[in-house]
């Protein structure tokens, strides 16, 4: 596989007001080495965005939106654009399970937000994964299908280098439920399946490709080691400092891990 790099994000939902963000930044920090084979991406709320910009150090992490509007400005009362958050953040979170189904994101506007995050030189973590009613009914492929032609239907080739794809099914996310690792496998392969028949078999293999849900300490080496994964995607896991870096630490280890043998 041509990826030999680990991705590592942290999505910290709508926690830590702007002092616990602050301190939490120094605290990783702190426990956090610099491995150029992976790299650490922070999501804070959209509140704390702006100061911790100021604060952190971006050999040792970037920092992710977890949403945006897709319209690059004009009279969207609420809203802060791609174009807004150009050079305070480098990637940012797209189509997450939240946004699609608490606030009825639609594929529409995720292939916008896709747009409009490549055009602003933020790369996209485009989120897809099926409920559990899909699982059971045996759609998951088809969900996966429709939501990455959904999702990319307004990249060319050239874009979507900028992209990865997250892959975390709906009901393993903040339910202590974990996808057996046969099945994260293979929904992988069908992502790099259909991104195959999209953009081509270089695309497909160079494409990076995150798990995510209710990954913890403990599981995430076995994530880590799963065939096509490139990183993962964290929440719950990633507002504890201890743990978070210790992931981390784990990502690192896998890839040495594999050089060796
Ligand atoms: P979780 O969240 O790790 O708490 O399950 C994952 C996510 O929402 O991306």
């Amino acid at each position: 596989m041509a990826n030999e790099k680990k991705l590592i994000v942290g999505n910290w939902k709508m926690n830590l007001d702007m002092h616990e963000a602050s301190l939490y930044l120094h605290q990783l920090s702190k426990l956090v080495k610099v491995h150029r084979d992976v790299e650490v991406v922070l999501a804070p709320s959209m509140f704390t965005l702006q100061s911790l910009s100021l604060q952190v150090n971006l050999r040792q992490f970037k920092l992710a939106a977890q949403n945006f509007y897709w319209r690059d400005h004009g009279s969207y009362t609420g809203e802060v654009s791609a174009a807004q958050l150009r050079g305070i953040v480098q990637f940012a979170l797209v189509g997450h399970s939240e946004r699609r189904h608490i606030f009825n994101e639609n594929d529409k506007d995720i292939r916008n937000k896709v747009a409009a995050a490549v055009r602003s030189h933020i790369r996209p973590i485009l989120c897809i994964g099926e409920t559990a009613w899909e699982r059971s009914s045996g759609e998951t492929h088809y969900v996966l299908h429709d939501q990455l032609i959904g999702g990319l239907s307004n990249i060319t080739s050239d874009e979507l280098e900028q992209v990865i794809i997250a892959y975390e099914p709906v009901w393993a996310i903040g339910a202590g439920q974990m996808a057996l690792p046969g099945d994260v496998v293979e929904a992988v392969k069908a992502i790099r399946r259909q991104i195959e028949h999209l953009y081509g078999k270089a695309a497909s293999e160079s494409i990076q490709i995150l798990y995510g849900g209710s990954v913890t300490a403990d599981s995430a080496a076995e994530y880590l080691n799963l065939p096509g994964v490139n990183g993962l995607l964290m929440g719950g896991a990633s507002l504890n400092a201890h743990e978070f870096s210790d992931i981390i630490k784990k990502a690192h280890n896998s890839l040495t891990a594999a050089k060796k043998g």
